[in-house]
């Protein structure tokens, strides 16, 4: 190598070298872990792209974006829920990315086109044994059973984990008996919607209520639990995965994209790529004691492994954005609230 080439790859890669220190990743999350310093710093670690975040609630991050327009520094949305993915692509604050590492390790019923899902959590139902029958409530449909008079409770049904439910239950069911779904639920209750999954799990194990459904990583969050209050609530109740015999459990996702006006692309496409990958994977999804979207990642986490295999709906999580405004709507006129 000559002296005036040595240099100028000295150079080159002196000047690489100082594009990737200097490289910068603006990342706006919804979803906190118990995990994110691992989960942002390994990305620094193997890219040298710095990772600025803001966390903040959905709603907050979604107005932040609109009033930033063209001039927003964010690179990325990250959040839960498939119906707040879908009302954030609804904005229009997404730009589609093509990657075939993407393609290859997270499955198509977990992609939409303008985001991907990176973790899976299932809607099951909780009930007490001592208050319900298991042959009662081992379908979604049968908790609008009226059997079930009295017994019945969950989050409001304006939430997205329940209208997601609610989107779903139209695609397979049809909205008429989604809607008679919606008003037998109502009639049901056990009292009137409160509080978040969790306290609908602490309500069956009270008492309170013989059943209730409930996002299965605050089930698994219990079980993981050493607080004796919690080991107390789980000896009292039993889960079921519901729809075995029909169209499944129904899953719901956590899920990322790039934005529309995203400062640093290249560097966005690779952090989206590296949330599949198989590190980036194990602390994403156990830091909420959830599936990783990559089948072939598996985690170490007792109660998930406890919980075990289950037939889940296989409905492209991205064709829920279909239904859930209907799902509002149907669950507004059912006094589903
Ligand atoms: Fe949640």
């Amino acid at each position: 190598m000559s002296k005036k080439v040595l240099i100028a790859s000295i150079i080159a890669a002196f000047g690489l070298t100082g594009t990737v220190t200097a490289a910068e990743l603006n990342v706006y999350s919804a979803r906190h872990y118990q995990t994110d310093e691992e989960l942002y710093g390994n990305f620094t670690k193997q890219t040298g792209i710095k990772i600025n975040r803001i966390e903040a609630k959905e709603d907050e991050l979604l107005e932040r974006i609109r009033n930033e327009g063209a001039n927003s520094p964010a690179d990325i949305f990250v959040t839960v829920d498939a119906s707040r993915l879908a009302k954030a692509d609804e904005l229009g604050i997404f730009r589609p990315v093509k990657s075939a590492a993407l393609e290859a390790r997270i499955p198509a019923h977990l992609r939409a086109p303008n985001w991907f899902s990176y973790s899976t959590r299932a809607r099951v139902i909780v009930y007490n044994p001592d208050m319900v029958k298991a042959e009662q409530v081992q379908t979604y449909e049968q908790l609008a059973d009226p059997a079930l008079k009295g017994q019945v409770c969950t989050r409001s049904g304006s939430h997205p984990y329940n209208l997601s439910l609610g989107a779903a239950m139209i695609k397979h069911n049809g909205a008429e008996a989604t809607e008679n779904w919606a008003r037998g639920i109502v009639a049901n209750f056990a009292r009137a919607p409160k509080g978040g999954d969790t306290d609908q799990i602490r309500a069956v194990a009270a008492g309170e209520c013989g059943v209730a459904i409930a996002n299965s990583y605050y089930l698994a969050r219990l079980m993981n639990s050493d607080k004796r209050e919690d080991q107390a609530v789980v000896a009292k109740i039993k889960a079921v995965w519901p729809n075995q015999a029909t169209w499944g459990t129904h899953i719901n996702v956590s899920g990322a994209g790039m934005l529309e006006h995203a400062p640093n692309k290249e560097a966005a496409v690779k952090f989206l790529e590296y949330l599949a990958s198989d590190q980036a994977q194990e602390y994403f999804a156990n830091g909420n004691n959830e599936w990783p979207a990559v089948p072939s990642v598996k985690v170490d986490n007792p109660a998930l492994k406890k919980l075990g295999e289950f037939k889940a709906d296989t409905l492209p999580i991205g064709e829920l954005a279909d239904t859930v405004a209907e799902a509002q709507r149907i669950f507004d006129r059912a006094g589903y609230r």
